[in-house]
């Protein structure tokens, strides 16, 4: 790293990192363009994971950039309560023109954990609108990431994220559908465990599904090293929900915008839920943006009552900002113009066949894929679980490539522009690396 960034790297508290090891030997990107980073050394970095699975069209994209500029210059800010400016409301009837069929009511948020928040708040208030008000238990999955917030976590079925903060409404979660000794190294979704969809029959069952508001499921889970729900599963969750009146969530923060080679997954695995959070690729991550999107029967269910009374108390200062509305929408541009919400679908065969030719390589455990995803597990070295992927993560750093890990899971989830040779160079990396570490 160059010298001038070494004096200054005591103050910033970074999130989800060990932020002594990072300022020992830090990783810092200065600039980006396309498929590609700059480090402060001046390396180019293979951007292997569209920064966070949020940068779907690629770095720097000039078209956002001027949107973001010029709405700078028009209008900073407009406050978001009882006042409005027409941003939000274009925005907002541009994106339903590509949401699973009914989602057509937005709420905006600032991230993908205030998404899920509003969410879980949207329906325990339509439940209590139509006098169901003790419908009021939420059931996850084990090993779902939903974000941070109070709401995300108590959902959210990863140990860690709880561990230190507890978990503060009431929640259940079916198991994870992650099965080595039936769906190890599947291909696309595997074909082993659809039943495990009835295990929220028992959960129902345990608690009376009158006492449960909704379920909330990633459609593949993501941060948990790319998680593909066995075939027919997503189906078989709806038909459960819908029998007992639950509200089914859709949380689409990494699915959605293009990611599995259709709009959101709703499209993708033709089931369609009751809402859906995104954020990330809403604004190819150039301001930050979520969103919930809403079946109109349940914005017009909460909207009932007295014409001047606010039907629902929530809301941020930043919902439906100007500069995010102005960088969503040319990222919507883009993504329509260069055909991105089908390129997974393009190029997903070689992604999928060049992630399986690591297979062979003695540290792999499992490999999983989807559309542009894909996780590449690596057996724990001993008991020290994600030393391996920390390590996969470093020397796939050094030698030009960015991926994600989660513990010992590589997440790889390029920008959607990507091109066959960066995947040749991405997965040839990976293997040097996997073949390199101990
Ligand atoms: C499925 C899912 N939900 C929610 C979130 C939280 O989004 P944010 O980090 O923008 O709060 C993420 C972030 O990775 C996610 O993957």
């Amino acid at each position: 790293m160059s010298g001038e960034y070494e004096s200054s790297l005591s103050h910033y508290w970074m999130p989800f990192t060990a932020n002594r090891q990072f300022k020992a030997a830090p990783r810092l990107l200065v600039s980006a363009q396309g498929m590609y980073y700059k480090d402060a050394a001046g390396n180019d970095i293979l951007d292997a994971t569209s920064g966070l699975w949020c940068v779907n069209a690629g770095h720097c994209r000039k078209e956002i950039a001027q949107a973001i500029a010029q709405e700078a210059a028009r209008l900073d800010y407009a406050p978001s309560f009882q006042i409005s400016h027409p941003g939000p409301f274009e925005f907002a009837s541009e994106l339903v023109k590509h949401t699973p069929h009914g989602l057509d009511r937005v709420f905006f948020t600032n991230s993908g954990s205030e998404a899920v928040d509003t969410a879980l708040k949207i329906a325990l208030a339509y439940h209590r609108a139509r006098g169901e008000g003790h419908r009021t238990r939420f059931i996850g999955e084990e090993k779902a990431y939903h974000g941070v917030g109070f709401g995300g976590i108590s959902v959210g079925g990863i140990g860690k994220n709880r561990s230190q903060f507890g978990a503060w409404i009431p929640a259940d979660h079916l198991p994870t559908t992650l099965n080595y000794e039936h769906n190890a190294f599947s291909r696309g979704e595997p074909g082993w465990g659809a039943h495990l969809a009835d295990n929220l029959e028992s959960i129902l069952a345990l608690h009376d599904p009158s006492t449960i508001a909704g379920v909330i499921v990633e459609p593949v889970n993501g941060s948990a090293g790319v998680i593909v729900h066995p075939k027919g599963y997503l189906r078989r969750l709806r038909e459960i929900c819908d029998r007992h009146g639950l509200l089914l969530i859709f949380d689409e923060v990494i699915t959605g915008f293009g990611r599995l080679g259709a709009p959101f997954a709703g499209q993708f695995f033709n089931v369609t839920p009751d809402l859906m959070t995104c954020a990330k690729a809403i604004t190819n991550a150039a301001v930050p943006m979520g969103a919930v999107f809403a079946k109109t029967s349940i914005y017009e269910t909460i909207t009932s009552g007295p014409d001047h009374q606010i039907e629902f108390f929530h809301g941020y200062t930043f919902s439906g900002h100007p500069l995010a509305c102005a960088a969503g929408r040319a990222a919507l541009e883009i993504y329509l113009r260069e055909g991105l919400f089908h390129r997974a679908a393009e190029i997903g065969e070689y992604f999928e066949d060049a992630v399986h030719s690591l297979r062979d390589i003695s540290i792999v455990r499992d490999i999983r894929n989807l559309g542009l995803m894909a996780g590449i597990e690596l057996h724990p070295r001993g008991d020290e679980v994600g030393r391996r992927g920390y390590d996969a993560l470093v020397g796939c750093f050094e030698r030009g490539v960015l991926i994600r890990v989660t513990g010992d899971t590589i997440a790889l989830s390029p920008p959607l522009i990507v091109e066959k040779h960066h995947i040749d160079k991405i997965v040839d990396i990976v293997r040097q690396v996997l073949r390199d570490i101990k």
